[in-house]
């Protein structure tokens, strides 16, 4: 898979050198084809708009990445029916040869990926380091969804029966027509990831990315859509509340994939099963606890902790938010995250060791000064609380890694995601109230526990409610799950269906089964 290469093998062969001169020519390459116009994608056609919404970058806002169309709600519906008609074409087109495809566009990917990752850097905000992973997670999506739909002979399956005269088999065929909703902070991966799943298995597909990052999840569409048949996969862009919400009142739309926060998802979900049960996949929030025990390694905890809290500025859905320390090894942690965090390069995300870029807009800016002042007023802010705003940052949306601590358990900040540079610490007495503490949250995505103790980290396992969990992850605590090796899946109000993306149960929800027996 790509993530080996990058991590692995560029990096065991000391090649970072020559990553960085690559990623630095790239910035370079994009820089010169900034503000451009982009069209959406309606049954094989390229259509561009004079109603336009500008991207901009959010390190420096006088820069427009790209203007995109705000595709009008008869375009969307356009959209729709073109993927309707092409359902027949592509359902039949055979699990090979779709297999194929993807693992052309995979390599296409592979072939531009610094390109890509730039892309990505000036139009949501991620270092250059981040924005790679993501390119890779998308490259892996796609090889990964191809291997699995192989290994299983495309979801086709004989079955045993006591009857020698009755021959079954039972084979997996896609639904019909998907809506694929996407977010801001992983453009790339989830975006790929979720069409990916939906074409691969023979759906058609709408394909909406979030309008704070729509370029990149457009390159993908751009290679795709003219490989495929017409109307097989369509992009539009523009408001959630138009777009967004025309695809998922749309009766002749057979099933969503959505990725993005608990308030849109759950309303989407209610929506789209209302008069008729359909699937809906939900990825959603979540507000991920790290427990941090008397007898844990407190050096590369503080490490591991911070990277998931402000890596990409808290705006994963996998990053720590919040961190149980045991009391008696509280404030020897806290020096010891503190000093790391205050140590953290914020600036331009596409400079060389930049840790820290923006947050991604206007809003996330105005909630951080919010919840900073929320903090203040009950708790303690022991570092960052600052919008960042001289030294060449005052153009973007740059805010400082905030810590807090000696909030009320049950507060607000604790509980609800901000989805920001922002770590709340709390400490605790007894492992038992770690758990407790850590559970005590409506989402259920991630969790870390750093402990030498096995017994413990068998409980953490045994007791934790969320879908992914680690224990000692010195380097990420949290967050980083590799496709094929570790699932992605939300409990709770974190996810809908208990399924992994990148995992080997992901793909079937995009079909449904048919048990067929032929009898003699
Ligand atoms: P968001 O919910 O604001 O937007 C997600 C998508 O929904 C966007 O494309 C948006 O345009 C669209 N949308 C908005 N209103 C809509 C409506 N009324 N009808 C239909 N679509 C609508 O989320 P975001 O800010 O882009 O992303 C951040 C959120 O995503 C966080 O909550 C994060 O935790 C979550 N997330 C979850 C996972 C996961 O795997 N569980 C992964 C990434 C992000
Ligand atoms: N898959 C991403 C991670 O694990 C969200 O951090």
């Amino acid at each position: 898979f790509e993530n080996e290469y990058t991590w692995g093998k560029a990096v065991a062969n000391n090649s970072t050198e020559k990553f960085h001169e690559s990623f630095d020519s790239a910035i370079d390459k994009v820089r010169k084809i900034l503000g451009k116009k982009y069209p959406i994608i309606i049954n094989g056609k390229e259509i561009y708009y004079d109603d336009c919404f500008s991207v901009r970058c959010p390190s420096d806002t006088e820069i427009v990445v790209g203007e995109f169309p705000k595709t009008s709600v008869d375009d969307t519906k356009n959209a729709i029916s073109s993927a309707k008609n092409a359902f027949e074409k592509w359902s039949n087109t055979t699990f090979q040869k779709r297999v194929e495809i993807f693992r052309n566009c995979a390599d296409v990917f592979s072939k531009e990926k610094f390109f890509l990752a730039a892309l990505m850097t000036l139009e949501n905000g991620k270092n250059r380091l981040e924005s790679m992973g993501d390119v890779d997670e998308a490259i892996d999506f796609m090889r990964f969804y191809a291997l699995q739909l192989e290994n299983n002979l495309g979801f086709c399956k004989p079955t045993a029966h006591p009857n020698p005269h009755e021959k079954t088999q039972v084979v997996m065929k896609p639904y019909g027509v998907w809506g694929i909703i996407a977010p801001f902070n992983f453009p790339s991966a989830i975006a790929i990831g979720m069409t990916t799943a939906a074409l691969i298995t023979g759906n058609t597909a709408i394909l909406k990315p979030a309008s704070d990052a729509p370029l990149s999840s457009f390159q993908f569409a751009k290679i795709i859509y003219s490989v495929i048949p017409d109307g097989a996969i369509n992009f539009v862009t523009g408001s959630g509340g138009i777009v967004g919400k025309t695809i998922i009142e749309s009766k002749d739309v057979d099933g969503i994939a959505f990725t993005g926060s608990r308030e849109v998802g759950m309303r989407g979900f209610q929506e789209f099963t209302k008069i008729t049960a359909k699937p809906f996949i939900s990825e959603m929030g979540g507000k991920n606890p790290a427990i941090v025990t008397k007898n844990a390694d407190l050096d590369k905890a503080a490490e591991g902790v911070m990277a998931a809290a402000f890596g990409f500025g808290g705006q994963k859905c996998s990053a720590c938010s919040r961190v149980y320390v045991q009391n008696d090894v509280a404030d020897q942690f806290i020096s010891k995250i503190v000093e790391k965090t205050k140590k953290l390069r914020i600036g331009m995300p596409w400079e060389r060791d930049v840790f820290l870029g923006p947050v991604i807009n206007k809003d996330a800016k105005t909630k951080f000064e919010n919840a900073v002042s929320l903090a203040k007023q009950d708790g303690e802010v022991l570092t960052g609380g600052t919008i960042l705003s001289s030294s060449g940052l005052e153009k973007g949306y740059f805010v400082e890694p905030t810590i807090v601590t000696k909030l009320p358990d049950d507060h607000k900040l604790v509980k609800e995601e901000l989805f920001l540079p922002f770590l709340c610490i709390q400490k605790y007495d007894t492992f038992d109230d770690a758990i407790k503490l850590a559970n005590q949250t409506e989402y259920g995505l991630t969790a870390g526990i750093f402990s030498n103790d096995d017994k413990q980290v068998e409980e953490f396992f045994s007791k934790i409610q969320a879908g992914v969990v680690y224990a000692n992850r010195f380097a990420s605590a949290t967050t980083a799950a590799l496709v094929s090796s570790q699932p992605f899946v939300g409990w709770k109000y974190s996810g809908s269906t208990g399924k992994g993306t990148g995992g080997e149960n992901y793909l079937q929800q995009f079909m449904h089964s048919q048990t067929q027996t032929r009898c003699d």
